[in-house]
């Protein structure tokens, strides 16, 4: 178990937590380099902040973490570091999947698995099949990922219930194309975290980040740890959600 949360998190209002944080993972690469050392080695430290961020979501009662960890773009680096990198995702999550049964952690993947390796995909199905009784947080691995291939993918099932009969053009709403997404079984995030300064989304969950509350900090990932995840939360919680209504009347439906 590495170090819990601090005194941070009494600052934290448990009642009004988020229900869906997504982050992205970002930074590993320039946190290497700041050292004089390989990309690499910034993945394997990021490794352990994944762990540390997944004991303190599970620690606080979140019910779904979203990590983005491997876009569909991110299949254009260099093969010597995407081959490096699949390996140290399913051996991490390998390796981690005893420690999420006993948290009582349900993993699961979003992503174009057929761009993966097969043998990565059995591997990684294996751990989510063995975390499938958790009833705690879900820890959900965007692996393979971009919204733009889900987004597409949703408009092919969409257009094939409806080329079958079983769906009417009048009848496609928001939840049907919500319905058709990859986190169909999941609320949207309430909060959104990006590492490593970019005031970018990536092609992350386009969709569902609509009304997400968004915080940015420089830390790079292998840097972020429970505080600095604390105070995102804080942050988030210092937030006014209007949904496109006036303070004003947010303010009377709360009272
Ligand atoms: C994030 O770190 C991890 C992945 C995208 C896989 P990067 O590897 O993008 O690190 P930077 O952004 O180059 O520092
Ligand atoms: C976003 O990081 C994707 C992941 C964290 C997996 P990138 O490093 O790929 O994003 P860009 O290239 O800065 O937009
Ligand atoms: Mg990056």
């Amino acid at each position: 178990m590495s170090e819990a949360l601090s005194q941070l998190k009494y600052k934290i209002d448990l009642n009004r937590l988020p229900e869906h944080v997504a982050i992205i993972m970002d930074g590993n690469g320039r946190w290497a380099k700041a050292r004089g050392l390989e990309r690499s080695a910034g993945h394997v430290e990021g490794v352990n902040t994944v762990r540390k961020i997944t004991e303190a979501a599970s620690e606080l009662g979140i019910g779904y973490l979203t990590l983005y960890a491997f876009s569909t773009e991110n299949w254009n680096r260099p093969k010597a570091e995407v081959d490096a990198l699949m390996e140290l995702i399913v051996i991490a999550i390998e390796r981690e999947t005893p420690d999420l049964i006993k948290n009582n952690v349900r993993l699961t993947m979003i992503g174009d698995f057929e761009r993966m390796p097969s043998t990565a995909v059995e591997r990684l199905r294996r751990c989510m099949e063995e975390t499938s009784r958790g009833t705690g947080l879900v820890l959900n691995l965007a692996l393979s990922y971009s919204a733009r291939w889900e987004l597409t993918e949703a408009a092919r099932k969409i257009a094939s219930s409806v080329a079958g009969g079983k769906l009417a053009v009048e009848d496609i709403c928001a939840d049907t194309v919500a319905g058709a997404l990859t986190t169909a079984s999941m609320p949207d995030p309430d909060l959104l975290i990006r590492t490593g300064g970019d005031h970018r989304v990536s092609n992350f969950l386009l969709w569902q980040i609509a009304y997400s509350e968004i915080y940015v900090t420089d830390t790079y990932w292998p840097d972020f740890d429970k505080d600095a995840f604390a105070e995102a939360i804080i942050h988030y919680q210092s937030r006014e959600r209007r949904f496109g209504l006036t303070s004003e009347q947010i303010t009377s439906l709360t009272e």
